[in-house]
């Protein structure tokens, strides 16, 4: 491996909704304990870097997207010290863990926050971003800026007279980021986890944090609802409130403060919405911005050889070295993948073989591996705050926004780790109440199930997880297509090539299609091939049936 890619560019990550991922002590609620129970787990996956959603303290509003003081932990989660235990614990596995940072808004019952009601003339008001209204009566927002969920993002405040803003929920009041203190605060509290020992940071709704300095309305729209690919919608173009120049400016700021921390180096990847060369913009156009940005184009492009063909060329074009695409099938956010494959074990493969062999970061979503499928909860009884939000809509509108892969329901995608078929999934013990629903098909998807079944999915993340571990090509060779065979479109296959002494490659054959395609590999002769379906590693045959929605890596022998 070139001592010149970095660990962070090889790595595949795995995201953890501690709430949902173990319960160490048993109040039907997930903790770092129980996280720090499950390594062996993870590591025997071949995950590398573990990704938590937000433990710190928190009212829990939106489950620790609301954070009321970024240095503690919630008691629910557990302490400091099992903080300190688990980024231990993780690296002394070789393994590498990364915080979740809200760095845009923070809890209205932060002290901060609190101080900043107190009146306009409040020691932290100039923390949060606070407008008249409109005049002449001024019960009006200052001007027509919309939250990502539509509607004013503008709160009135009957004590002060005033409004502030928030980009998400009203109880999650935005950062005055053109406040230096501010500016100065939550680099510290950056510095204060990479100090810690953090290996890297993903960075919540990274695109908001700098707005308009001169509050002017975002102009009209037509578009009805914001898309992975543009962000405007609600009928605005959100000019002045999203992908701000500053917030450009911000992240070389930022990426320098993470550079402080070079042994080992750390990352930052932003959760940033829009067109390739707006996410790429993020990253610096020397690379001195966000080491990666999320590409959510993934979660909802259509499932054939062509969409996907272009996925990947609309990705190599944007990320080209030094540059990374990142591979996204699903998040705390986002439908299940299980949704886009309507359950289908093969289709699910697939993905996971495409994910893990293409140029790019995989971030795995947990449950993904074992098939874990959204657990439908009707509106009304979200607890996600989105949910209470959205619980007048009706359900054939749910249902559309889930096939557009929006939940306006985040529960759903939210449900407990499925460890065994017991009662409570070997989450919490049985006879607790879980903080939310297991899916009620825990009994038959759940890893222990699984484990020692050579054709299950878990079987076959763990089979090229460990094959992308072993094989270099896979980690940072660069992506050829294989366009010399002449495959029907709905067969995407390419090849990653790394250039050593002596040369490195790995072809990568996946079927989109149900029907079966016959593969000639009689150049690759001498090596070795993996299936998605067979599992087995066997010697390669000249002539290769590669069936419905199977995926075949052929590496060295
Ligand atoms: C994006 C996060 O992924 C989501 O879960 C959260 O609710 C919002 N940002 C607000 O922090």
């Amino acid at each position: 491996m070139p001592a010149s890619v970095p660990w962070w560019k090889r790595t595949t990550v795995y995201q953890i909704y501690p709430r949902s991922f173990a319960d160490g002590n048993g109040d039907g609620v997930g903790d770092l304990s129980g996280i720090l129970g499950k390594l062996d787990y993870l590591q025997a996956l071949g995950v590398e870097t573990l990704w938590l959603s937000p433990f710190f303290q928190s009212p829990q509003a939106d489950f620790g997207y609301d954070i009321s003081d970024h240095l503690a932990i919630a008691p629910e989660y557990g302490t400091l010290a099992d903080v300190r235990a688990l980024i231990h614990a993780v690296h002394a596995r070789g393994m590498k863990i990364v915080f979740d940072m809200v760095l845009n808004h923070t809890s209205d019952e932060h002290p901060w926050f609190l101080d900043a009601q107190k009146g306009r003339g409040a020691a932290k008001r100039d923390w949060y971003i606070w407008r008249d209204g409109r005049k002449p009566a001024g019960k009006a927002p200052p001007n027509n800026w919309r939250s990502m969920l539509g509607g004013s993002g503008w709160h009135y405040h009957d004590a002060s007279d005033q409004w502030y803003f928030a980009s998400f929920l009203g109880f999650q009041p935005d950062l005055n980021y053109r406040n230096p203190a501010v500016k100065a605060a939550m680099l510290g509290v950056v510095r204060h986890w990479f100090a810690e020992g953090v290996d890297g940071m993903r960075l919540d709704i990274f695109n908001a944090l700098f707005k308009d300095a001169a509050f002017s309305d975002n102009p009209f729209s037509w578009r009805p609802v914001p898309t992975e690919s543009n962000p405007h919608g609600y009928f605005q173009r959100h000019v002045h409130t999203i992908d701000h120049p500053d917030t450009l400016a911000f992240a070389r700021e930022l990426r320098q403060v993470v550079d402080e921390f070079s042994d080992p180096p750390r990352f930052l990847v932003g959760e940033v919405f829009g067109d390739a060369t707006t996410l790429r913009s993020y990253c610096g156009e020397a690379a001195d911005g966000l080491h990666l940005v999320f590409l959510f184009e993934t979660l909802t492009a259509p499932l054939h050889g062509r969409a996907v063909r272009k996925l990947i060329r609309d990705f190599e074009a944007a990320f080209p070295e030094p540059f990374s695409p990142t591979w996204v099938f699903g998040n705390h956010d986002r439908p299940r993948l299980s949704v886009r494959v309507r359950g289908q074990a093969a289709k699910a493969k697939l993905l996971a073989a495409l994910q893990l062999t293409v140029r790019g970061v995989p971030f795995l979503y947990y449950g993904e591996e074992i098939g874990m499928e959204n657990h439908a909860v009707p509106l009304h009884e979200g607890l996600d705050p989105v949910a209470k939000r959205f619980q007048l809509v009706p359900q054939p509108l749910v249902a559309w926004f889930r096939r557009r892969g929006i939940l306006l329901n985040r529960d759903e995608c939210r449900s407990p780790m499925q460890w065994t078929g017991a009662g409570n999934g070997g989450f919490t013990p049985p006879g607790v109440t879980p903080w939310l629903p297991l899916h009620r098909n825990s009994h038959t998807v759940n890893v222990a199930a699984q484990d020692a079944d050579p054709d299950s999915l878990l079987a076959c993340y763990r089979l090229l997880l460990a094959l992308r571990r072993a094989e270099p090509a896979l980690q940072a060779g660069a992506l050829r297509w294989l366009d010399e065979l002449a495959l029907p479109p709905d067969v995407v296959a390419f090849s990653r090539e790394l250039a050593e002494d002596p040369p490195r490659n790995v072809a990568v054959f996946l079927n989109f299609a149900a029907a079966p395609v016959t593969l000639d590999l009689g150049s690759l002769a001498g090596r070795v091939m993996v299936s998605t379906r067979t599992g087995a590693r066997l010697p390669v045959a000249p002539r290769y049936a590669l069936q419905g929605h199977e995926a075949l890596v052929v590496v060295a022998a």
